[in-house]
């Protein structure tokens, strides 16, 4: 099992570029099969769930070209089934798109539930009220989501949630449905603008994404496009988190300053210095920094996928904190692992009360999750001595060259295999 080894105490301080975004490129993915003509995909990260969805689609019948590492040609037009059930579908969550796609394109679509992160329940329920509401029949069976219909018929659609993934998946099927859809308390996340942004290059007819009302005329046919996927918000608040946290001073390039607003306004208030520019920011830090208050919300609130990197800020600022978690139910399974490395965090609920330590202790740890896991290695970089952070597989799946992105920033770390102990113990004599 590999595992990343980290001698904490280092400041990281250099420059960063951000990959494209995940969440985006695994819709943009989707939608790329719905076109019978070739598109061309630039700025797609280098990682794993990316990789798997690329290989479901081939799998299907789709033609992949890898131009180069981040650039990819897709032909949707052999495609010759509507089934996805292979097992490493369930690894990641973005298949679900393949519903709302294949729905689209062939009125027919059965697709293995997704995977993903646990971090809670993470129901589908509002997927499947949007495609009952465009005219198809849905139904779960054999761990597959079962969905078809003779017409896609336009609807006026409320979602009883704000959901991303359901935003998108609609959108998809809807695209290409007769008539006008209306989606009412729509996601309005940087990627459903992006998604619909790709979809209107191909032909399609949507207007109001990243507002709570996006209005879908449906076309009968999508064409092949050019498109580059925008950069990942998550990657850059993750970096921008680790300047801070390190008392590093890092220049956080490619990328789009308002789409971290939340981030940034939160680090200045604890005491961070922040300069903007047009596609980057420079975050740095000095001194020990203070405590807030911070509510998980959807965009542009603060997002859910910054607040384990938030908490572990916290962990060692002065004086305590609160975070409340408002979008999944289980997403501080981290904090424990945390609280061995001296944190002094107490869950409640939805809610982690967070007393300021002046330092965390190195320890081994495990990665829950993809965010929880690279909140760990922030903690890491931070605490005295060495961190072993374990499961670094999900932190592989979000984030392109991890670990080469943190050296080059100067972070003492590195990946090994957890019986390479001849490794373990020339990195331990190298550092120190
Ligand atoms: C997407 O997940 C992201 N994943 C998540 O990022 C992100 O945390 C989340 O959006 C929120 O921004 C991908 O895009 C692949 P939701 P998704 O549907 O679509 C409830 C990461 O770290 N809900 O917006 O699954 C749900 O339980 C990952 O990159 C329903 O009740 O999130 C949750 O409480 C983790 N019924 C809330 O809505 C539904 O049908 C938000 O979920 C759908 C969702």
């Amino acid at each position: 099992m590999e595992q990343y080894i980290i001698k904490g105490g280092k400041p990281l301080v250099g420059e960063v570029t951000i990959s494209g975004y995940k969440n985006a490129a695994l819709g943009i993915i989707a939608a790329s099969i719905m076109t019978d003509e070739t598109v061309k995909i630039e700025n797609v990260p280098n990682i794993s769930d990316i990789n798997i969805l690329l290989q479901v689609i081939e799998q299907i019948g789709a033609k992949v070209e890898r131009v180069n590492k981040n650039t990819i040609k897709i032909n949707g037009s052999k495609i010759n089934s509507h089934t996805v059930d292979m097992d490493y579908v369930r690894k990641l969550r973005g298949s679900y798109y393949l519903v709302g796609a294949l729905l689209g394109k062939c009125r027919r679509a059965n697709v293995a539930l997704p995977g993903g992160c646990n971090i809670g329940s993470r129901p589908i329920d509002q997927h499947i009220k949007g495609f009952e509401a465009l005219g198809a029949y849905v139904k779960i069976e054999r761990g597959l989501i079962c969905a078809q219909s003779e017409r896609l018929q336009g609807a006026h659609i409320y979602f009883d949630c704000t959901s991303v993934g359901a935003t998108i998946n609609t959108m998809l099927a809807a695209s290409m449905a007769d008539g006008l859809t209306i989606l009412e308390n729509a996601a309005k996340e940087p990627h459903v603008v992006d998604v619909a942004n790709f979809l209107n290059s191909m032909g399609a007819n949507i207007k109001g994404a990243g507002t709570d009302v996006i209005r879908i005329k449906g076309v009968s046919k999508l064409h092949g496009s050019e498109y580059s996927i925008i950069p990942d918000q998550i990657e850059a608040g993750t970096f921008m988190f680790a300047a801070a946290a390190t008392k590093g001073d890092i220049l956080v390039k490619n990328v789009i300053p308002k789409h971290l607003e939340a981030f940034t306004a939160k680090l200045i208030e604890i005491g961070a210095q922040i300069e903007e520019y047009d596609d980057a920011v420079r975050v740095r830090a000095f001194g020990r920094l203070g405590n807030t208050h911070v509510k998980t919300l959807v965009y542009p609130g603060f997002l859910t996928d910054m607040q384990p990197q938030m908490t572990t800020l916290l962990a060692v600022s002065s004086g305590t904190s609160i975070v409340t978690e408002n979008i999944f139910e289980n997403r501080f399974k981290y904090v424990d692992e945390l609280c061995r490395m001296g944190a002094k965090i107490k869950v409640e609920s939805n809610t982690a009360i967070i007393e300021g330590v002046e330092k965390l202790t190195g320890a081994v740890v495990s990665a829950p999750d993809l965010r929880g896991g690279v909140a760990l290695v922030m903690a890491g970089l931070m605490a005295d001595g060495f961190t072993i952070v374990e499961n670094v597989e999900y932190i592989e799946r979000g984030y392109e060259n991890f670990e080469s992105k943190m050296q080059k920033l100067g972070a003492l770390m590195i990946k090994v295999d957890s019986d390479d102990i001849k490794a373990i113990k020339k990195f331990k004599l190298k550092v120190g």
